[in-house]
């Protein structure tokens, strides 16, 4: 079984996160052997750079895998067993509007919660249906592992847009750092926990955090935040906003101390507090760009000139190419091994609707997902998740029937935004920046 060797392209070829997803593919090649990658983008400048980043890294550490790349489509899609997706709609141009706009209309702007994650979803959704139509017209069988963000509106169009797909998996990487830095504060191997997780993508908590002697360490974890504050356990790879972020999982565990909260539930449940520190001129955009995306960048771009990547520090966060490895590792070679990661509901959580696309552990095998599950919730837990799913839901039916009276209710049901008329000058706004982009809404 283990012989078998898989085919891969990358979407989004040109990500930052690219360099780390082929250093752990360099990694991880005794569980996961590897016989081709394809490496996908529509910019062909970006794909350049990191396209021959990738044939000097495989060339020094995997010779026998054969690395190209391509901007063109029917080549990328063609006899592949994986698509990893991780696409931007729009780049980073768009993300800064995304940040930005909202801010104007003093509301949180995140590039995947609130106004942010509306505008940009609305655009996500357009490429990433044009994406599985294509890879299906030409590898029906390959299975789509998708990051591309807002993860939980690409999870709920696309289960909306092909109810019968069974080989498309949604999956993001903050339980898994968050998981990394809460081993971290006990000294323990983060692979060894069976985290009991609940929620909707950026909308989450662990409830219980079992060694493998199925103690739960849970408690232990949450003296140590409350008593000395939380950070990344990459903290020293990690810009300012990040530590910031993190250090916020002190207050919500202060406030709601039942379960250990996902980060990004600091925007919706501290909206004010947040807006309060954000800088309507300087968002996490403009941070990426002096940072991650210069640094990818540049680096690749030495390693290109050198003809080497043996000295190359170019990967910035591990957990990320980590994970999405090892997902494909547990399918390509039914390891059901267990992963937070996102699936239609249907009874997993028992009080929540059958239809949202819930974020919860799962074994993971060569038959995709099987979660684990989680019974009733209790009543603050299942109200705020109820309201994010009917926002969630009413931005793909928006998106689904060209409707503007959804996407109004849509950002009216966010708890970033809250007042409709907000919510309307918000969504004109919105519109106009992505006429590009985005459907028409009438
Ligand atoms: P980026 O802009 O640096 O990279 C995205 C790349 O996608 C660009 O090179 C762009 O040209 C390309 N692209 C855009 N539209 C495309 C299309 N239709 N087909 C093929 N390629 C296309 O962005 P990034 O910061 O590296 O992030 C990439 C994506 O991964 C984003 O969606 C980001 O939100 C997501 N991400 C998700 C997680 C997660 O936890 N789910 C973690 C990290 C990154
Ligand atoms: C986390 C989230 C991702 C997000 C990433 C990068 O890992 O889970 O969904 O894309 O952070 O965010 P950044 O702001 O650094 O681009
Ligand atoms: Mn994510």
């Amino acid at each position: 079984m283990m012989n078998k060797k898989s085919k891969i392209v990358l979407v989004g070829g040109g990500s930052t996160w690219t360099p780390g997803i082929l250093k752990a593919m360099t990694t991880h090649l005794s569980t996961f052997p590897i016989e081709k990658i394809t490496l996908y983008d529509i910019n062909a400048d970006r794909q350049s750079v990191i396209g021959e980043f990738a044939k000097i890294l495989f060339k020094e550490e995997a010779p026998d895998v054969k690395v190209t790349y391509t901007t063109d489509a029917n080549e990328a899609y063609s006899d592949v067993d994986f698509v990893f997706c991780q696409m931007r709609t729009g780049g980073f141009e768009m993300r800064e509007k995304d940040e930005k706009i909202p801010l104007k209309h003093g509301v949180i702007g995140q590039e995947t919660c609130g106004p942010g994650g509306f505008a940009y979803g609305l655009r996500s959704i357009v490429d990433m249906q044009k994406m599985v139509n294509k890879v299906r017209s030409i590898s029906p069988d390959a299975w789509i592992l998708n990051y591309t963000n807002p993860a939980a509106i690409v999870a709920l169009a696309l289960d909306k847009l092909f109810p019968e797909e069974d080989k498309i998996l949604n999956i993001c990487d903050q339980p898994v750092n968050l998981l990394r830095s809460f081993a971290s504060l006990i000294d323990f191997d983060a692979n060894k926990f069976e985290p009991v997780y609940f929620g909707l993508n950026h909308y989450g908590w662990f409830k219980h955090l079992y060694d493998e002697n199925g103690k739960d360490r849970m408690p232990e974890i949450k003296e140590i935040i409350l008593d000395g504050g939380f950070r990344p356990v990459d903290a020293e790879q990690r810009d300012q906003s990040w530590l910031d972020t993190y250090a916020m999982v002190e207050d919500m565990l202060r406030d709601f101390p039942d379960y250990l909260p996902n980060t990004y539930l600091q925007y919706y449940l501290y909206p004010d507090y947040k807006l309060s520190k954000m800088d309507p001129h300087r968002t996490r955009t403009d941070e990426v760009r002096e940072g991650r995306e210069k640094k990818v960048f540049e680096e690749c771009r030495r390693i290109v000139k050198n003809g080497t990547a043996r000295d190359s520090s170019v990967v910035h966060n591990d957990a990320h190419g980590d994970m999405m490895v090892e997902v494909a590792a547990s399918i390509a070679h039914n390891l059901r091994k267990t992963y937070v990661v996102m699936v239609r509901n249907n009874g997993i959580v028992a009080n929540l609707p059958d239809d949202s696309m819930i974020e919860v552990a799962a074994s993971l095998g060569a038959n995709g997902p099987q979660p684990y599950a989680v019974g009733k919730i209790d009543t603050f837990y299942k109200g705020l998740i109820e309201s994010q799913h009917a926002y969630e839901k009413l931005t793909v039916e928006a998106f689904m029937e060209n409707s503007y009276t959804k996407a109004l209710q849509a950002l009216t049901m966010n708890r970033t935004v809250v007042d409709a008329k907000k919510a309307r000058l918000l969504l004109d706004d919105l519109i106009l920046a992505n006429q590009k982009y985005w459907p028409e809404l009438n």
